[in-house]
């Protein structure tokens, strides 16, 4: 029997809050023996900067560019020509993926048919990457399991013995990468818009480890909310917002799609902080707004009914930090332009 203890890296706003950023510097700095994919697919863009270079992956776990073996959870679905592609884009960049990159024997897989289905929606604006369908038949029993696909055979593993039976390590250290978001959860997010499955940090514990094994859930949040899909979403200011997104590069790692902007919302934080148990919360891209507020009125928080507007970055730090504070959590703030 290996001991093993975990961390959790879960988006406690709508996606798109730098968990590519967070993960990674927790993969090259918290000697961990697994990085896994806990949730989603291919419809997730995880943004890396790795030795100066842009990556983009979609379900490949950043583990691969340290060297650590990174697994495809159980609660993952997978587009087998989709992941093969990301592999070689990997390789022929120079990241060795081979002997590193696992599939849960148990994971569930996107077939052509799944992807025909999602290409239709019009209705949740999905990423059309087969998710939607590829969960539901899972659920309704129909699904296909990695370990029944016949290209995918030399990755699989059973996540069991690597975890629990692993002579390898004296511990396992394992560190969860979630995608998506709080806000996109099929369960706490808002229903219908919303991705098919499980976003938050209780969501890793299906994947293998018990729950008792977490030391630390990194919540990763933006200084701003932006939100990509079929609903309305945006401020009312839309010049504020276009700027915001012309600024922050607010389009979409996987579709190129403009995500709609907002303020930072206190009261949805302070509920996915609660409902995810997070020790240490990041918020990202503060230096956007940061670069923005000499031109206008950029510094605004949602809180209550109401909303507020700050003097300065400090200042909206300090009340950001009055209102979300826990004691036993703690609050970084990060720019973009902090690679880490
Ligand atoms: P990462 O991991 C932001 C959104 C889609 C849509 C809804 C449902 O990069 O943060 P789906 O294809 O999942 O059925 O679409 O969820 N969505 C994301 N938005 N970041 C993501 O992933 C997303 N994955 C799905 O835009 O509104
Ligand atoms: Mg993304």
């Amino acid at each position: 029997m290996s001991s093993i203890v975990s961390d959790v890296v879960v988006d406690v706003q709508y996606g798109d809050c730098g968990k590519g950023k967070v993960t990674h510097h927790l993969a090259r700095t918290g000697s961990y023996t697994h990085v896994v994919r806990y949730n989603g697919g291919h419809n997730a863009g995880h943004t890396i900067y790795h030795e100066g270079k842009k990556f983009v992956t979609h379900a490949i776990p950043c583990g691969v560019f340290f060297g650590i073996k990174s697994i495809i959870g159980p609660g993952c679905v997978i587009n087998p020509t989709r992941l093969l592609e990301e592999m070689e884009e990997l390789r022929s960049s120079g990241i060795d993926v081979d002997g590193l990159l696992m599939i849960a024997s148990n994971a569930h897989v996107i077939t052509d048919w799944h992807l025909v289905e999602d290409g239709k929606d019009s209705v949740i604006g999905t990423t059309k990457r087969g998710n939607g369908p590829a969960y539901r038949d899972k659920y309704g029993r129909k699904g296909i399991r990695a370990s029944q696909v016949h290209d995918l055979q030399d990755y699989i593993v059973d996540v069991y013995e690597e975890f629990h039976n692993n002579q390898e390590y004296e511990q396992v250290k394992v560190l969860f990468e979630g995608a998506q978001g709080f806000g996109l959860d099929i369960d706490w997010g808002d229903y219908p818009y919303v991705t098919s499955s499980h976003c938050t940090s209780a969501s890793a514990f299906l994947n293998g480890v018990p729950p008792s094994s977490v030391r630390n859930v990194y919540g990763v949040g933006k200084i701003y909310e932006t939100y990509v899909g079929a609903k309305d979403f945006e401020m009312e200011d839309s010049a504020l917002a276009e700027r915001i997104r012309s600024v922050g590069q607010e389009f979409g790692a996987t579709t190129g799609r403009p995500r709609q902007v907002n303020w930072f919302d206190l009261d949805s934080i302070s509920r996915a902080i609660d409902i995810n148990g997070v020790t240490k919360l990041v918020i990202n891209k503060v230096d956007v707004l940061e670069a923005l507020a000499t031109e206008g009125d950029y510094l605004r928080v949602y809180h209550g009914d109401d909303t507020f507007s700050f003097e300065s970055i400090e200042d909206m730090r300090y009340y950001i930090q009055e209102h979300l504070g826990r004691e036993n959590m703690d609050i970084y703030f990060s720019g973009n332009k902090d690679r880490i």
